[in-house]
This record gives C-alpha cells, structure tokens and sequence, in this order.
C-alpha cells in the first residue's frame, strides 16, 4: 500500500489511547508456556501481526486461546504440551523467536522455529551460543546462527552466570526463561548486563508469584519453577506513542493527551530525553497496572534544544532512535546518538534506513558506525520525493512523522508494514488532524 503524506497546516490536537504494548503483550501470551494448568485472562492484548505471530505459537502447543471481547483473550493452559505438527512461525517478531529459544530449550520437544526474509536474516548467535553452554541442543539449520532454528531434546541443561556484552532484554529473557525450567530448583541461573534493558520479563515473573532476584544489573532465576496463571491487563505502548509525541512536538500549535501509556522506567527513556531538549511534557494520573507504571501524556509544540545521546541511556530508547532522528532535525543545534550499533541488527539496518529517508526529504543527517549527527535547527523540510520502508514498521512510522513537516507531498511504499505493531496509526492520526478546539 502506497500512502502520501502532506504537510499539516493548523496543528495536531485531541486525545487518544494507542495500542496495548507489544513487549508486554509477547510476555503476557509466551509465558502461558511457563505455567501450571489453568486459565487466565489478558485484558488488551496487541493485534499487530508480531504478537499474533506469538499466539500462534502458544497454540501450536495446545495452549487454548478465544477472544472474549475486541483484543481480550482468555487463555487456558493445558496440563500437558502438545508436540507442534508443523514449524513454528515466527513470522518478522525476533522476540518470538528469541524468547521461544529459551522457553523450548529444555522441554523435551523437537521444535524448528522459522521467520520471515527479515528476520531470517537477524543474528541469533546471541542466544545460540548462552543456550549451548547450558548444554541446550539447539542448532541453526543452515548452521550460520540465523534462524531456522532447531531444538532438540537435551540430555541436561544446566544453570549458568552470563556476562553479556550486549545489553538486551530479548536475550536476557531467553536465558532467564531457560533457567527456571531446568530440572533442579536448587539451580540458580543469572544474567549481568552491561546496561539496563527493558525489565518486562522479570516484573511479569514476579507478578506471577516466580522466583526472581534483581540486583542492579544483575538478575537471577532458581530452576523448576512454574508461573501461576493471573489476569493480566496491558497498557499502551510507549514505542507506539513515541510518534505521536514526535508530531505533536514539532508540528506548530499542537496539543494532544496519550491515555494509558506504559511509562516503565526502562522504557521511557525517549521522554526523558525528550525533557533534556525543551519539550513542554506534562505526564498525568500516574497509577501501576500488572507491576507497570501508566500514565496520561499531554504534549504540547515546543522548542527544543540539540543533546547527546549514549551509554546507558540507548536500550531505554532501543526502538525509539528512528523517530527521535525526526525530532532532532527540528531542534536547535546538534544531537548526537551514539552507542547503538544494535540498530543495524533490526528490522532492517536502522542507521542506512533512517539516514537514507530523512536525507532524502531534506534534512541534514551523518550516519555514523554506531549512530547519527543530526544538524537540527530547520523549519520544514522539502520533501517531494518517494521512500522505502525496508520491511520495517518503525521505518515507516517514522518517515511519516517527517512527511508532515515536509512543504512538498511524500509517498511512502509499502506502508502495510506498519501492521507489525500499529494497524491503527493511519487512523489515529486523523484523528488528531481533524479535532479542532
Ligand atoms: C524487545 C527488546 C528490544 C527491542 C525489541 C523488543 C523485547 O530488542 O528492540 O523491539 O520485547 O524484549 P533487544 O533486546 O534485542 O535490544
């Protein structure tokens, strides 16, 4: 689907919920593979294909999954696993086929994990290699450490201490969600990461009454454990609002509220540095839901300021980098990123994506090996031309939110992609052009 893009004349303003999360989402339906028989109810779970992807999976193993009410579903989980008939479909979603590696490795099933062309093309040695040295039998198929994948029947895994170079919560999940199936509670298997990333997993074990200890960077699991079914409500997602708050911010006389948006402190790293640059910000009725924090955001146009961002700070902001490009070109002075060479192991390479799109409309942006020099300070940009999405959502989402500072319309190719995690932006944001106060 192609899309056009024009610029907005009189401003973004009203109020409206995005999504449920799509990271809490994959937890909330993956897990159902980590718990005693039972039922339970996830209340607002995310339709974009990547979670179906995860739904489909859970199935496969004869969980029981029936929408109740528009995306409510009420799971029950069998006594036994079922062995799948055929591979399991990942799909684009690399935290299905991560999470899954760790949740299979020690089940005793046969199970090959397949993907999309992009995602058979992302590296999977970061959980490869952990899972062997638990002594999991896993294998790619192709033997280059990308998916296909292929589990097998181990004869014994083990608890291992993982120092990993990366600070990932994909792999940190993976080797957590190994750990405490492994035959022997009295095996404790921990993760040390060089920097936080998002803590879903752990926040959702411990909801679950699992046996979890967190020490700075440091996370533990004791084997054989089962989580207990809960209902599990889901909130908005912050990746998803991220270009929301973008336009709201750069589009002159903008004012609209977010409703119910997760505002984790390992994920809201976007809007902290978003308040580092100017930004008029105003986050509302702060509350927890199912371990999370949730808040209302208000975003009104502001003038920003250039910054750097780096170290800790890049996986509170893994997803968002794309968008907070966009932003940069209309703040005063230089941001820098750097530390997030991860990018080019998304979706699609990030850092080529983005430069390339934002170039092409006519901003000023340096790619670097590990991020951007953006020269911000333009009003508008020319715009007039057609882009790629290469295959990625956030490409997309993001090349859209420029288009609408651009003086000249812009095409956007292949904008279905955006049904990965946001089938609804369109809509959304048409909303948000047509309430005039
Ligand atoms: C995710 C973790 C991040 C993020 C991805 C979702 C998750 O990946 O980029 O979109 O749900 O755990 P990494 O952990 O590989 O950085």
């Amino acid at each position: 689907m192609e899309i056009k893009v024009h610029k907005v004349q009189n401003g973004l303003m009203g109020k409206i919920e995005i999504p449920s999360d799509k990271s809490i989402s994959h937890r909330a339906i993956l897990f159902s593979l980590l718990m005693r028989e039972g039922e339970y109810y996830i209340k607002n779970f995310s339709l974009g294909e990547d979670c179906l992807s995860s739904m489909k999976a859970v199935q496969a193993f004869g969980v029981g999954v029936e929408f109740v009410k528009n995306n409510d579903l009420k799971v029950t989980v069998p006594k036994e696993l079922k062995v799948p008939k055929e591979p399991i479909d990942c799909g684009n979603s690399g935290t299905t086929m991560r999470l899954l590696c760790g949740i299979l490795a020690s089940k005793g099933i046969e199970t090959v994990l397949v993907g999309d062309e992009s995602l058979s093309k992302r590296p999977m040695k970061r959980v490869i290699e952990p899972l062997k040295s638990m002594g999991v039998n896993i294998e790619s198929l192709n033997n280059d450490n990308k998916a296909p994948i292929i589990i097998k029947p181990a004869k014994k895994v083990r608890g291992i201490d993982y120092v990993s170079k990366l600070a990932s919560a994909q792999v940190k999940s993976c080797i957590l969600l190994c750990g405490m199936q492994i035959d022997d509670e009295n095996k404790i298997t921990s993760f040390i990461e060089p920097s936080l990333s998002r803590d879903h997993s752990e926040r959702l074990i411990k909801y679950l009454s699992g046996d979890i200890k967190i020490e700075g960077n440091k996370v533990s699991v004791k084997g054989n454990q089962k989580l207990t079914p809960k209902d599990i409500v889901i909130p908005g997602d912050i990746s998803s609002a991220s270009f929301f708050i973008a336009a709201a911010l750069i589009v002159p006389n903008s004012n609209i509220t977010i409703t119910n948006v997760n505002l984790n402190p390992t994920r809201r790293g976007f809007i902290d540095v978003l308040l580092r640059m100017g930004a008029n910000i105003q986050i509302n009725n702060e509350h927890i839901i199912a371990n999370e924090e949730v808040g209302d955001i208000i975003v009104k146009t502001s003038n920003l300021n250039g910054t750097t961002v780096c170290g800790d700070e890049i996986p509170k902001l893994i997803d968002e980098i794309p968008i907070l490009t966009v932003v940069a070109l209309f703040a005063k002075g230089k941001t820098i990123i750097k530390d997030a060479s991860d990018l080019k192991n998304k979706e699609t390479d990030r850092i080529m994506a983005t430069y390339t799109n934002l170039s092409q409309m006519g901003g000023n942006i340096t790619p670097n090996d590990d991020g951007f020099v953006i020269e911000g300070g333009q009003k508008d940009l020319k715009g007039g031309v057609s882009l790629e999405c290469y295959h990625d959502h956030r490409i997309a989402m993001s090349s859209y939110v420029c288009g609408l500072m651009c003086q000249n319309e812009i095409t956007i190719n292949e904008f279905e992609w955006v049904n990965i995690s946001f089938p609804t932006f369109l809509n959304l944001f048409e909303i948000l052009k047509k309430v005039k106060l």
